[in-house]
């Protein structure tokens, strides 16, 4: 039986609510999808046909104009703005660099994805201290963290590009490699893996259809809507987000923020999806 998103939208997003729950209310009758082929079945498709007019109405753009501003304001112990920032193509370019990492950066000789690096920019340009960053990194009610809207904005940039995830840097393909292996490591209270979830393509929990990890097709799913405004809460989320709530649900503990671990399961990811385009900051459920 699915069971519906849980209505906790907070106060003020009642259209947002209605339009939801009358979407949902479309795709309720459909159950027992465990039977189903794996091939998208009534809810999923109703799912994305809601989600598409979301997407009309564009609720990530106020978190990618809100980035755009504090991408160019002077902040921080510093007073400096992030126009300088190298996010992989050079100090202050944004257009297109957000579908090539996460990437090998030599001045911090580290593989970093994007929201790792928007922050090493936090810290190391405008002088923001990692720990206070890492206090409350992911948005929560009404409460949106900064690296939240800059990664929005430069995702923003490469909007309809294609993804590729550079695979030089030996630093690179051992990310990448370790990436794969945590995927596959089972460990925790239930011994689970992130496979043990997204291992086969049509796996469904609730509502949701779980992409197998693995193929390129489910790795889109991994970057493509992302970040993304989640219809669940009305917040706006990252990547980082989405790696660290799926630890959680495999009862492991939780990496710290913007960690390697992160790092190296986003480079998997993306890797994968190379080659698809990204269609820009999205919606997700
Ligand atoms: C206990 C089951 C479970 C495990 C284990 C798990 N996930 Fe998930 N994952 C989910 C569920 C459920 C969702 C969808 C949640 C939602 O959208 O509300 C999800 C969503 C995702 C998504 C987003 C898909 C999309 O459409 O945007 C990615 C990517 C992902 N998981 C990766 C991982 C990775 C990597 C791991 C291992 C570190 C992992 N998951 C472990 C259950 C799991």
């Amino acid at each position: 039986m699915i069971t519906i998103v849980q209505a906790t939208q907070p106060k003020g997003r009642a259209p947002l609510l209605a339009a939801l729950a009358a979407a949902m209310a479309i795709a309720s009758p459909v159950s027992h999808a465990e039977e189903a082929p794996p091939a998208k079945d009534k809810a999923t498709l109703e799912f994305e046909k809601f989600r598409a007019e979301m997407e009309d109405f564009g609720p990530a753009e106020l978190y990618e104009d809100k980035g755009a501003a504090l991408w160019k304001e002077k902040r921080g112990p510093n007073n400096a703005s992030l126009e300088q920032c190298d996010l992989g193509l050079g100090p202050g370019v944004v257009e297109g660099a957000y579908v090539q990492m996460p990437r090998y950066f030599a001045d911090a000789d580290a593989v970093m994805d994007a929201e790792r690096r928007i922050v090493w920019c936090m810290v190391n340009l405008q002088g923001f201290k990692m720990e206070d960053i890492a206090k409350k990194p992911f948005a929560k009610e009404q409460y949106t963290p900064d690296p939240t809207s800059l990664v929005t904005f430069v995702a923003g940039k490469s909007r309809g590009m294609k993804i590729n995830a550079p695979q030089k840097h030996p630093k690179e393909i051992a990310a990448y490699n370790i990436g794969r292996e945590i995927t596959g490591y089972r460990a925790g209270p239930y011994d689970f893996s992130c496979s043990t979830c997204h291992g086969d393509a049509g796996k469904r929990i609730r509502m949701q259809d779980l992409p197998n990890l693995t193929s390129p097709d489910g790795a889109l799913r991994s970057f493509q809507g992302w970040p993304g405004y989640r219809m669940t809460g009305g917040v706006m989320l990252t990547q980082q987000w989405r790696m660290t709530d799926c630890f959680r649900q495999q009862r492991f503990p939780q990496p710290k923020y913007a960690s390697d671990t992160i790092t190296a399961l986003l480079t998997y990811l993306t890797v994968n999806a190379s080659g698809q385009e990204y269609k820009g900051p999205g919606i997700k459920r």
